[in-house]
């Protein structure tokens, strides 16, 4: 049988709202369960006075929007500064920036006769913006692939501080320190924006499977935490107030903004985004560009695939550019701009074409 989802927020057991959450010490925000439970609360609380908001989708479904007021709730969380704490609490921060954190080598990746990636190298350093940028088809997505574990490189390497992840597979990556958004996103469209979030978390953790199965102290522990830090991730992204909304219910926007705070769940060293802001209208993609500036500045390395140049120029430090799977330049926004080689292979392209 399948329950009204109001049902599903609402805890019988306990009632209506927990009060109080537990207040750590320090952050001020390890409220755990009583946290998650309170969230679950207002919802089915607001649900229970009838106090929703319905919507028509377009696919003739509707959906039940509540919003939540994470500050009512948590009162820490209005505090950037708690909720940049509790989202990278072991960052490393600017000690290292400058040095290479990923290195691709020489990258080659071949698809039967086409070569998609061909002699690649290029460095992120720690600490920057780098753009990948080059038309439809130049192997950005493969440079991804390549460095993520989906494709294992023809020939070349790809070495992250200092160890080569050739051969490491897709988790053993991201546990390693690599995360990443998708051209075409990927969500659990039935889960909720929390537990989305959630289950990045979940890549950090190391109750086995009894430990799940038994609820072990340090698999509540680790339940309480992943709930802490998911909602700090979508406070921070912007989408805190929808934390109980259904991934697929939420507007296109902030399923892009929930990728990027269910990536940052696993505690990357290096974020990759693939076109990111595919489909926004320009000030989305301002918007987007701001989030993206904070993550740099919250001690995260980022590389960007975008296609609009002119958000490229305004947001990377520095810029790779691929044509026909070759590097054809790299440098500073404006040395790239005055590439004529670079100018040759966007001749005719329009400045916003995205695919
Ligand atoms: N799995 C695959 N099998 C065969 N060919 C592939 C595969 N993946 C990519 N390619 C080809 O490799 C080339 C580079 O593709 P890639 O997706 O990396 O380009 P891109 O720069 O990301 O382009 P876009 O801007 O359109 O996303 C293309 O010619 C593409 O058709
Ligand atoms: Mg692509």
């Amino acid at each position: 049988m399948r329950l009204p989802r109001w049902l599903r927020y609402f805890s019988p057991r306990r009632g209506r709202l927990v009060p109080g959450p537990e207040l750590g010490a320090r952050s001020g925000i390890k409220a755990g369960e009583a946290q998650l439970e309170q969230v679950r609360g207002v919802a089915g609380y607001h649900q229970s006075q009838a106090d929703i908001r319905e919507e028509d989708l377009p696919d003739g479904e509707v959906a039940e929007r509540v919003e939540i007021d994470i500050e009512e709730i948590v009162p820490a969380l209005a505090d950037p500064d708690v909720v940049a704490e509790m989202i990278a609490p072991e960052r490393a921060v600017r000690a290292h920036v400058g040095e290479a954190l990923l290195s691709l080598s020489n990258v080659t990746v071949k698809f039967g006769g086409l070569t998609a990636l061909d002699d690649v190298t290029f460095d992120i350093k720690r600490g920057e913006i780098l753009g990948l940028i080059g038309p439809n088809g130049a192997g950005k997505t493969t440079a991804f692939n390549a460095m993520t574990g989906v494709y294992r490189p023809t020939s070349g390497d790809v070495v992250l501080d200092g160890r080569s992840v050739v051969g490491a597979k897709r988790n053993e990556i991201t546990r390693r320190g690599i995360a990443r958004t998708f051209q075409n996103i990927r969500l659990f469209s039935d889960m909720t924006a929390l537990e989305n979030v959630a289950v990045g978390t979940d890549a950090r953790h190391k109750t086995s499977v009894p430990g799940a199965l038994f609820r072990t102290k340090r698999h509540r522990a680790e339940e309480r935490d992943a709930i802490d830090r998911g909602m700090a991730l979508l406070e921070f992204v912007g989408i805190g107030a929808r934390a109980t909304h259904q991934a697929r219910n939420l507007p296109y926007g902030d399923q892009r903004r929930l990728e990027i705070a269910r990536a940052l769940a696993t505690e990357p060293k290096l974020l990759c985004l693939d076109e990111p802001a595919a489909g926004f209208n320009p000030a989305e993609k301002a918007d987007l560009m701001g989030l993206i500036r904070k993550i740099r500045d919250d001690g995260y390395t980022v590389l960007l695939i975008e296609h609009d140049m002119r958000l490229v120029m305004g947001v990377c430090d520095r810029i790779v550019v691929l044509e026909f799977g070759r590097k054809i330049a790299e440098g500073t926004p404006a040395e790239v701009a005055a590439d004529p080689a670079v100018v040759a292979a966007y001749l005719g392209v329009p400045d916003d074409a995205t695919s």
